[in-house]
């Protein structure tokens, strides 16, 4: 991707791994590293790593690693044009117009802008509308919070955003795409998908507009319509408010779920700022997954409605199995948390989310209830109570669930723990194998001076050049550190213009490999790095010349057997290859290793 090289670079320069990943991963400090939960694997002990000098990051649970533009693509589950336009973006520089990337621009992009324009539209038109602006002052939305979440307004018109499209040179087919727009039926052209509608943006992580929700002012069916699915937006995987709430969910370690846009909306405007909503009640594991990028400990508050605890009660064990800390906050019956604002302020909610209770004590009274009310017997209930318990991951919350449980539930807890594992199978097992297992360990390798020369070169690329003039891509034995080496050799000019080696190995099948090598290189200083390679260096030196002493050897042994006269120059050859390597006889064996 020559076209691409100062781009990369630039943005190298200019976007900070560290600050970057910091975004969505927690990380803490540990010597040299920053350590953190995976974003890309469910953990409760952190495997994330990173290292902001080398610019790289590993993690040791799933083996995925990589450098900025590879954990971009992940994390947004983009392919590099995407990926390099995001952080073009970020940092300032300019992708032009022309160039290649602009030409792959892809599908998403233009959705991405077509989403932007009507974001625009929409919310020119909240501020002309007087009908929206009252529905709006109605709802107690303070104007600092409408703009804080982008809220915007679809007019009652069958064309007004369609016509703004194509004002703005959208086009039309990708809008419909969008789903911002329909086609008209037997006819020509295109109608506006919402209408009469307060317009909620749905953002993904890094601010693009993904989808609308529009609630309805009047009475119309549905209350609440959505964007149909699309390719930037599949129903069920996205958190409303996540963009939002990020920073201080970050900082708490902690979001506040709710049910619907508006609760989320009250609830930031009474101070609660790591609020996010699922919209509606069904929750994936998509969304825990979400969830899990930006904190740890989630407090479930839905509605205190029949619906809304039916849904705590489906959705708390697959968040727990996908490894988030559970508190169950109980509303009042029928309140949603927008209501509970309005009348009790900020202060009614603080007293709720005070009273929270833990997942275990959730379950362990709605199993009591059940048997109180005569659902369920004491052996069905702890039968249950065994099944979630064996998809528990943290083995303190495990013994702490059981523990209470025996004692709620008035049982020994020895008889609990004999239930037999079989009859609780866990849904992983059920799906065919857990699904977070974590990949086997490569193989340890020793240090091989092959893998040390990788390794340097990675945490000092400008050492590339100088290692190219005395190792060529045959002198080495390992042929995926060759083809490593080879990659790096024919990307010299790229890396001298200050593309990491990182990324240009991206997409090398050991690229896990190599981050994990970049990774675990000793902290050098300039002095100690020189002895190092030169050090390296000399390995390859000498194993060339054992080689080659080898070869002369067997060349020797050849002519004499054949009784035929050794050339001078051959046994000058073997006498002073023998003198540099210290006189010793060869060592036939590492010429073959
Ligand atoms: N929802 C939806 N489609 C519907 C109804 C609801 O997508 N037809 C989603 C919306 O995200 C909504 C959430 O489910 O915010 C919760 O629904 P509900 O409790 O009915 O609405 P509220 O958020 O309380 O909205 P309002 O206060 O305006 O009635
Ligand atoms: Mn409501």
């Amino acid at each position: 991707m020559p076209t691409a090289t100062g781009i990369i670079a630039e943005i190298q320069a200019k976007v900070d791994l560290l600050a970057y990943v910091s975004q969505y991963v927690t990380l803490r400090k540990r010597g040299r590293e920053y350590t953190g939960l995976c974003p890309f694997h469910a953990e409760k002990t952190p495997s994330f790593s990173l290292n902001a000098e080398k610019q790289v990051w590993h993690c040791y649970g799933c083996d995925a690693g990589g450098d900025l533009i590879s954990f971009v693509k992940r994390y947004e589950n983009v392919e590099f044009p995407d990926a390099l336009r995001m952080l073009a973006a970020r940092a300032g520089v300019a992708l032009q117009e022309s160039s290649d990337l602009r030409r792959r621009r892809s599908e998403r992009e233009a959705i991405y802008e077509a989403n932007a324009v009507a974001k625009a539209f929409f919310s020119d038109a909240l501020s002309k509308s007087a009908e929206a602006q009252a529905y709006v002052a109605r709802r107690g939305l303070a104007e600092a919070t409408c703009e804080r979440f982008g809220l915007g307004f679809a007019p009652d018109s069958w064309d007004g955003l369609t016509s703004a499209l194509a004002r703005a040179k959208v086009d039309l087919p990708t809008a419909a795409r969008a789903g911002l727009i329909s086609r008209r039926q037997n006819e020509e052209g295109y109608i506006d998908f919402f209408r009469r509608r307060l317009m909620f943006p749905i953002f993904n992580l890094t601010g693009e507009v993904i989808a609308f929700g529009g609630r309805a002012l009047g009475d119309a069916e549905p209350k609440y319509l959505n964007t149909k699915n699309t390719p930037v937006f599949t129903k069920g995987q996205h958190v409303y408010g996540l963009a939002v709430a990020r920073k201080a969910a970050a900082a708490q370690e902690a979001l506040i779920v709710v049910e619907g846009y508006m609760d989320c909306l009250a609830l930031h405007q009474a101070g609660f700022g790591n609020v996010v909503a699922t919209s509606g009640t069904a929750f994936t594991p998509e969304q825990a997954r979400e969830l899990r990028r930006v904190a740890n400990n989630v407090y479930l508050c839905f509605d205190g409605d029949a619906a809304g605890q039916a849904a705590t009660t489906r959705n708390v064990d697959m968040l727990v199995e996908e490894g988030l800390h559970i508190e169950v906050v109980t509303l009042p019956g029928g309140r949603d948390p927008d209501d509970l604002v309005r009348e009790g302020g900020p202060e009614a909610f603080a007293t709720l989310l005070a009273a929270s209770r833990s997942w275990t004590d959730f379950k362990i009274d709605a199993a009591i209830q059940r048997i109180e009310r005569r659902f369920a017997s004491k052996s069905d209930v702890a039968r249950q109570a065994m099944a979630v318990i064996a998809r528990v991951h943290d083995p303190i919350e495990k013994d702490q669930y059981i523990k209470a449980m025996a004692r709620k539930l008035d049982v020994d807890e020895a008889s609990l723990r004999s239930l037999r594992p079989a009859l609780v199978a866990t849904q992983n097992e059920r799906n065919g194998g857990p699904q977070h297992r974590r990949a086997p360990a490569p193989p340890r390798r020793g240090l091989s001076f092959e893998r040390e020369l990788i390794q340097l070169i990675l945490a000092r690329p400008a050492l590339l050049d100088e290692a190219m003039e005395r190792v060529a891509t045959e002198d080495f034995e390992d042929e995926e550190l060759g083809r490593t080496y080879d990659v790096l050799h024919n990307a010299r000019s790229t890396i001298a213009q200050g593309v990491s080696p990182v990324s240009v190995l991206s997409d090398a099948p050991n690229v896990a490999d190599l981050t994990r090598l970049a990774l675990s290189s000793p902290p050098l200083d300039a002095q100690e790095e020189a002895q190092r390679f030169e050090r390296i260096l000399e390995r390859f030196d000498r194993r060339r010349m054992q080689r080659r002493l080898y070869h002369v050897d067997a060349e020797m042994n050849r002519l004499f057997t054949e009784g035929k006269s050794v050339p001078e120059l051959l046994r000058d050859e073997y006498n002073s290859l023998s003198v540099t390597l210290r006189g010793a006889a060869p060592d036939k064996r590492e010429g073959k290793h």
